[in-house]
């Protein structure tokens, strides 16, 4: 028996990296899984590797700081499966660190519009389809930089990921007569793409290492587990947390 098993969810930015490892572990725990991305052809190879092993998931085009684009796909996702239990706002971007005084205000916009707006607008079209279904368990993926360690973090990302904590709150407290719990979950430093990004080489890869007590990056499937948790009921009485998944760089 699956920890999802009855379940269905959509997962965004689920063409690699944690999303991609959540709709593999999420259909591996019995959901049939709805995961949008813009990048396409990424997205349809994970697709293809989650059926191959027998599981349950269609790949979605989904911008997510399109309103049209998550309306058509919670719309199809009722027509495909009848109902919405789950929704993991996971999608976002980060961009190279510069201080505050080199940072445009296009570049913040961009950042905000991806990180902040979309986790809106996911939650914004998924309560009502949630509400239908007798409730659900939203989960949003902010990050350390949304609580702390803010001498390390690129200015516009760390905003974003702390509006994304707060909204989340709001969520759980405002929608909790609907049967609609809402947590977030806050990684440190994990083995993705992102990271490459953020870290252009080893040595300020090693300088952020510094601040991990467990000295290691976290893996995709590591966030992956503690995002299953809140998804699925074994987090019933839960609502309005803060999962920190961080080799326990927050305490640092
Ligand atoms: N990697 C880390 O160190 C780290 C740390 C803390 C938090 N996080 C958070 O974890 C989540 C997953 O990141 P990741 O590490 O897997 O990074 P990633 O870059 O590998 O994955 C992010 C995914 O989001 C997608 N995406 C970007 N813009 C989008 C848009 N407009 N619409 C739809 N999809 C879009 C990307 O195409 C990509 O597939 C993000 O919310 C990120 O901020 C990551």
């Amino acid at each position: 028996m699956g920890r999802l098993d009855g379940k269905v969810a959509i997962i965004s930015g689920g063409a690699r990296g944690q999303g991609a490892a959540e709709a593999r572990l999420f259909a591996k725990e019995g959901a049939r899984v709805v995961f949008g991305d813009i990048r396409d052809d990424e997205g349809r190879q994970v697709e293809a590797e989650i059926q191959e092993l027998g599981g349950d998931a269609v790949y979605v085009h989904l911008d997510v700081t399109s309103e049209a684009d998550w309306q058509r796909v919670v719309r199809d996702t009722i027509d495909r499966y009848g109902r919405l239990d789950i929704l993991v706002n996971n999608a976002a971007i980060i961009i190279p660190r510069v201080g505050i005084e080199d940072r445009s205000g296009d570049d913040w916009d961009r950042v905000f519009e991806v990180n902040a707006k979309g986790v809106f607008l996911g939650t914004k079209h998924s309560i009502p389809a949630m509400r239908d279904s007798g409730g659900g368990s939203i989960v949003n993926i902010s990050s350390v930089a949304g609580i702390g360690q803010a001498y390390h973090q690129e200015p516009a990302y760390a905003a974003s990921k702390g509006a994304v904590r707060i909204f989340s709150k709001v969520t759980a407290a405002q929608h909790a007569k609907d049967g609609i719990r809402c947590n977030s979950v806050h990684p440190g430093p994990i083995d993705t793409e992102m990271l490459a990004t953020a870290f252009a080489d080893e040595e300020a890869k090693a300088e952020r290492l510094k601040r991990v007590p467990m000295q290691r990056m976290g893996s995709a499937d590591e966030i992956a587990k503690g995002v299953l948790y809140l998804a699925s009921d074994d987090s019933s009485y839960v609502t309005g947390s803060e999962l920190v998944i961080d080799g326990g760089a927050i305490s640092m």
